[in-house]
């Protein structure tokens, strides 16, 4: 099912690509994307390698609750069959649930992943699902999206600097950055 108001979004190359929430029955569209995926993008979407097909984790990443656990795949037709070419999602941390309301623990965080497939790289796809991701972390009262990457992933890095939202980067040894980017509805 898609988003009511959702409207195609236009990539670079004129490709139209829709967003609707991941479903549980995604969980083998994720594994045929993974196996679409070059090594490179496995590497900096999990920060190691991974098995060509690895079905548990395909079901772990398929079951979300859209709530604490928030998923949004891309599709290039307005339907629920067909490919899934793109992914973002971010879950929410265990001590922040929609009750506490963040309180003295500052503001609510969530745990933030981006994934688009090699052919659909470099067309606005990633930047379109980002702006998607942070207005649902908005919706639902999140104040920061934090994440692990790997130094050298440039093209997340220059995603993430140019989002429009206040971009925080640490490092605190090895291969692996730690980022946090605040939130900001649009
Ligand atoms: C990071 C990622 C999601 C970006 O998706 P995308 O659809 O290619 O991004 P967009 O086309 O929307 O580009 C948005 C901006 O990102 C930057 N960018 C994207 N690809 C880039 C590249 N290869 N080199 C340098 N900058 C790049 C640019 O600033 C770009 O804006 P511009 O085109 O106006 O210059 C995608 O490369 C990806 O899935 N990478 C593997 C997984 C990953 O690294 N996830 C992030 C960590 S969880």
């Amino acid at each position: 099912m898609l988003w009511p108001d959702d409207a195609a979004i236009q990539l670079a190359d004129g490709r139209p690509v829709w967003l609707r929430p991941l479903r549980a029955a995604d969980a083998d569209g994720l594994m045929a994307l993974r196996g679409r995926l070059s090594e490179e993008t496995v590497r900096r979407r999990f920060l190691r390698r991974l098995p060509p097909c690895d079905g548990r984790l395909a079901f772990e990443l398929a079951n979300v609750d859209q709530q604490q656990r928030v998923a949004i795949a891309a599709v290039p037709a307005p339907d629920v069959r067909g490919p899934i070419l793109a992914v973002g999602r971010f879950h929410a941390d265990a001590q922040s649930t929609a009750a506490d309301g963040g309180g003295e623990a500052g503001p609510r965080r969530a745990e933030l992943a981006l994934l688009v497939e090699d052919a659909y790289q470099r067309q606005g796809l990633g930047r379109a699902l980002l702006q998607r991701i942070v207005d649902e972390a908005a919706r639902r009262t999140l104040g920061v999206l934090y994440g692990s990457m790997l130094y050298d992933n440039r093209p997340a890095l220059r995603l993430l600097r140019t989002s429009g939202h206040p971009l925080h980067v640490a490092w605190y040894g090895g291969d692996v950055l730690s980022i946090e980017l605040s939130v900001q509805a649009s």
